[in-house]
Parts: C-alpha cells; sequence; structure tokens
C-alpha cells in the first residue's frame, strides 16, 4: 500500500504542472467509443495516478452519467434539478438570487473513489432550434445583431458554467454527442486539448475530418485554441488491410506523434461494464479492454506534458 501512495505521490509530482486541463472527447461520427474512452480515462487519472477528475457530460444519451451510476440515482438527481440543464438554464435566467451552484451539482466520489466527479448530463437539454428562437427573442428584443448573439453564446455558455471549478481539478474531461451543436462548439472553445476515439473505418475518418473542418473554422477566427492531443483507435485484435490503409492515411494526414500507439481492443469486459454503472477498469481489471486503457492512460499523461512544455514556447497556441 504504502508503495503504491508513494508511486501516486511521484506521479502527482511529476504531473503537477497539468492542473485545470479541459479535454475534449470528440468526434462527429457516432459510436466510435467516446464515452467509453471517456471515462475509463478518467478513472485511470484517478485511481492510478492521484489526478482529481470531473467528468461533464453534454450528451442527451446521458450515456456518461449512466456508464458511472445507476439510472435510479439518475433519474432521483433529475428530479431535483441537479444536472447540467439546471446550469444552462440558469444562463438564461436573470433571477440570480434562485441559482445553485456547479458544486451542488456536481456529484463526488463516483463509483466510491475519492477525486472522481460527474457532472451529470440530461436527456432534456436545450437544443439548437430552442436555442435559436431564444436568442432571436432576445436580440430582437435589444436590436442586436441575431449572429453574434449566437456566437457569443456559443464562447460563453461552456467556458461561463465551468469556470468557477476548473482550479478544482487536474482534468476535466467532456464527453460529446455525435454531431455539431452549439453546445459541441460551446465545450470545443472551452478546451485546452482533444483526443479523438476513432475506428479503423472509412466512415469514422469522415467523421474527424468534418470536425477538423469545424475546429480549424473556429481557431481561424480565433474563437478556440484547441490543440489536438492525438488520435485513438479502436482495434479488432488482428490488422485487415482496409484498417492498416485507413491508419496509413490517417497517420500520413496528422503524424504519427499524433496516433496513440496504444490501441483499446473490442473486448466484452468493456461491453459488460456498461451494465454494472462501472468503467471497465474496475469491473475487470484484469481484462485486456482494461489494461488497454491503463496504458492509454499513461500515454495520454506522455503525450500532454509535452505537449505542455511545447506550449512554453510563445508560438503555441493553447490557452494556458
Ligand atoms: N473496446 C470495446 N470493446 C467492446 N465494446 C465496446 C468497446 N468500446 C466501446 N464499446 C461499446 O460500443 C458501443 C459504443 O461505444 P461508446 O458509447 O463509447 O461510443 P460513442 O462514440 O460514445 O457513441 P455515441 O456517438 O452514441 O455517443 C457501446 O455499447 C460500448 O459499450
Ligand atoms: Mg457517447
Amino acid at each position: 500500500m504504502a508503495s503504491i501512495q508513494y508511486s501516486l505521490r511521484v506521479d502527482q509530482y511529476i504531473y503537477s504542472f497539468l492542473m485545470g486541463y479541459v479535454i475534449s472527447i470528440v468526434n462527429m461520427k457516432g459510436g466510435v467509443g467516446k464515452t467509453t474512452l471517456t471515462v475509463n480515462l478518467a478513472t485511470s487519472l484517478v485511481k492510478d495516478h492521484g489526478m482529481r477528475v470531473l467528468v461533464v457530460d453534454l450528451d442527451t444519451q446521458v450515456n456518461a452519467t449512466l456508464s458511472l451510476m445507476p439510472p435510479l440515482q439518475f433519474a432521483k438527481l433529475k428530479q431535483e434539478n441537479r444536472t447540467l440543464k439546471q446550469l444552462i438554464n440558469q444562463v438564461f435566467q436573470a433571477d440570480k438570487d434562485s441559482h445553485i451552484s456547479i458544486k451542488q451539482i456536481i456529484q463526488s466520489n463516483i463509483c466510491q473513489i475519492t477525486g472522481f466527479d460527474l457532472l451529470p448530463g440530461d436527456i432534456e437539454l436545450y437544443n439548437d432550434f430552442l436555442l435559436a428562437s431564444l436568442i432571436y427573442s432576445h436580440s430582437s428584443k435589444n436590436q442586436l445583431d441575431f449572429e453574434k448573439s449566437w456566437k457569443n453564446l456559443e464562447d460563453y455558455l461552456l467556458t461561463a458554467i465551468i469556470q468557477p471549478i476548473i482550479q478544482d481539478y487536474d482534468f476535466i474531461l467532456l464527453d460529446f454527442p455525435p454531431g455539431d451543436y452549439l453546445l459541441t462548439r460551446s465545450g470545443i472553445i472551452a478546451s485546452d486539448f482533444y483526443l479523438i476515439p476513432a475506428k479503423p473505418a472509412p466512415l469514422s475518418v469522415v467523421g474527424i475530418g468534418i470536425l477538423e473542418g469545424h475546429i480549424n473554422k473556429l481557431k481561424d477566427n480565433k474563437r478556440s485554441q484547441i490543440n489536438l492531443l492525438g488520435i485513438v483507435f479502436s482495434s479488432l485484435g488482428h490488422s485487415t488491410n482496409m484498417a492498416l490503409q485507413v491508419k496509413n492515411r490517417v497517420t500520413a494526414e496528422f503524424g504519427e506523434d499524433k496516433i496513440f500507439n496504444i490501441e483499446i481492443p473490442m473486448n466484452v469486459a468493456v461491453a459488460k461494464a456498461v451494465d454494472e454503472f462501472k468503467p471497465v477498469i474496475l469491473t475487470e481489471p484484469k481484462s485486456t479492454g482494461a489494461k488497454a486503457f491503463t496504458e492509454l492512460t499513461k500515454e495520454f499523461l506522455q503525450k500532454l506534458s509535452k505537449m505542455a512544455n511545447i506550449s512554453q514556447d510563445p508560438h503555441f497556441g493553447t490557452s494556458k
């Protein structure tokens, strides 16, 4: 036990300059392993490296939330309005006296692990249509430009929500829905780095291309300073020609240093863990899936510390 505590302290010392990073785990394509990567990376960062981590569930499918707590517990939180929805609603409510703080909504000691927190998602977040009508009525009442008001909300929404608690964590991991929505762009704008989980299949790579297009546009307009940490491929355990071709194409486009060496194998233990509302690292730590996520977390920290060092260079565009 003493040696584990010692190695945790060493990790905390080595990576102590990595405080308060917001990381997007994102791909425009659905079903590529975004949520599974988010919850397992978070678990390993806390359990194996002694970091303080918050997972923020931005997806109305609430998969991250339900991968970390039983549905009954989520139902109770929803009934008590202790989900992300409350925080988003408050952005539009002038009555500050009735506001509750993000700290009252965050759930601590997730899966009974100290330092592991969750900002629960909600099945009923504002969709873009509803947001558009709210912004339209607000901007026409105040004689403001609609497009400018929309962009302002994107720039502000998620940054404002997480701002009060950023310093309480080493990492804040954002789990996104597939596709491009206001909340997705707002999360990207609030982030320092992003990870792209991908299947080595042509359509998964299309999702990367679309994502890169959106992110480059935000960066060109100086609305985001996010940097790509790397692409995490899942693997079938054997290489097909198609998978190799896809990986070679992505490596040629992004560079070898942007492709994680560790690949996540398809492993039934990973899928089964969802049924226990815990990440596979906790349910079956000896499974190939859990081991891959544990190794991936080490590579994640190495990549990040390298990028953070580069970020001392004034030409490197990071917001920290
Ligand atoms: N390594 C793996 N081995 C086996 N099953 C996996 C693995 N990774 C993910 N899965 C399963 O594949 C499905 C999709 O994974 P996940 O929900 O993480 O993808 P996603 O990108 O978050 O999906 P969405 O776009 O719908 O949010 C889930 O049922 C999950 O349990
Ligand atoms: Mg998901």
